[in-house]
């Protein structure tokens, strides 16, 4: 006889699970299949100083403006029930800005995490870190660890923010480390790779958002973005709303995925999925 198979369940969002939502948020929503919403979106969030500059404010105003975007985001996308979200919040080159812009973004980022672990906590989000976290200042690397730590319980959508991060050093650390525990006679397959990234356990980006017009990769998840779709917006990431994000999700779903031939990717649910609302 057949081993019985559990039925997966497909969690599918209604418009309630966002709360009350614009007209125009309201007209995105309804163009949106939400059993095709992408699993893991990646966002390059760029454009804080020039949406600082247009306003005749300091750089750090920008920053300061662009954690509001962030909340957003973070929200809209774990109501969505979508599995993973990667926001680049600092990378390695971001070492070369003036020192007080760099001590400025790192006492934001210790200001966000104590903030914002309520909201964190209320919608079921796990954190997570990718990059070269032991070398951020010790009172960084103390908030980060104690991030993990509080949100390890949780079970809802992954939040990874990519910090002291280059998608280069990436490569090298994981490579590095399967060096050092296969004592040099290590077979590399994608696979030992893709087991040593920063990103291990989780799904490949289906979806790059980069906000403020940019058409670079800068450096990020250059291995996880092999297959990922590009949505590139002009809109600079403190004006980054829930509508911005909504409409990137409807041009991905307009986008025929193909991977190799075949069309869209995805592993295949074992069972045909059983659909719940909120
Ligand atoms: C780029 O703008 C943005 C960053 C360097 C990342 C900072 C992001 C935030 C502060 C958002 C908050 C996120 C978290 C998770 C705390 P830019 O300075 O490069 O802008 P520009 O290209 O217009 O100069």
């Amino acid at each position: 006889m057949l081993p019985t198979k559990s039925h997966t369940t497909l969690q599918v969002p209604t418009s309630s699970a966002l709360g009350p939502l614009t007209p125009e948020e309201a007209d995105l929503f309804d163009r949106l299949d939400l059993t095709r919403l992408p699993r893991h979106v990646a966002v390059i969030m760029d454009g804080n100083g020039r949406w600082a500059q247009q306003r005749h404010l300091p750089r750090v105003a920008g920053h300061r403006s662009g954690t509001k975007s962030a909340r957003i985001t973070i929200e809209t996308c774990a109501r969505l029930k979508i599995e993973a979200l990667t926001l680049y919040a600092f990378s390695v080159e971001n070492w070369r800005r003036p020192k007080a812009e760099i001590d400025f973004l790192m006492q934001l980022l210790r200001e966000y995490l104590r903030s914002e672990m309520p909201l964190l906590q209320k919608n079921d989000i796990r954190m997570r870190f990718l990059g070269r976290i032991h070398e951020l200042p010790m009172g960084v690397q103390d908030d980060v660890q104690d991030a993990m730590q509080r949100t390890a319980g949780n079970r809802g959508m992954v939040l990874c923010v990519a910090l002291n991060y280059g998608g280069r050093a990436e490569i090298v650390d994981a490579v590095n480390s399967i060096l050092a525990e296969q004592n040099g006679h290590a077979t590399i397959t994608e696979e030992t790779l893709a087991r040593h990234m920063y990103t291990d356990g989780l799904l490949d980006p289906d979806l790059l958002i980069r906000t403020s017009g940019e058409m670079r990769v800068s450096n990020f998840l250059l291995w996880q973005i092999a297959y990922a779709e590009i949505f590139v917006t002009e809109t600079l990431w403190p004006d980054f709303n829930r509508a911005c994000l909504l409409d990137a999700f409807v041009e991905f779903q307009k986008r025929e995925r193909r991977y190799g031939g075949i069309p869209d990717g995805r592993p295949e649910a074992e069972e045909p999925a059983r659909i719940v609302g909120d």
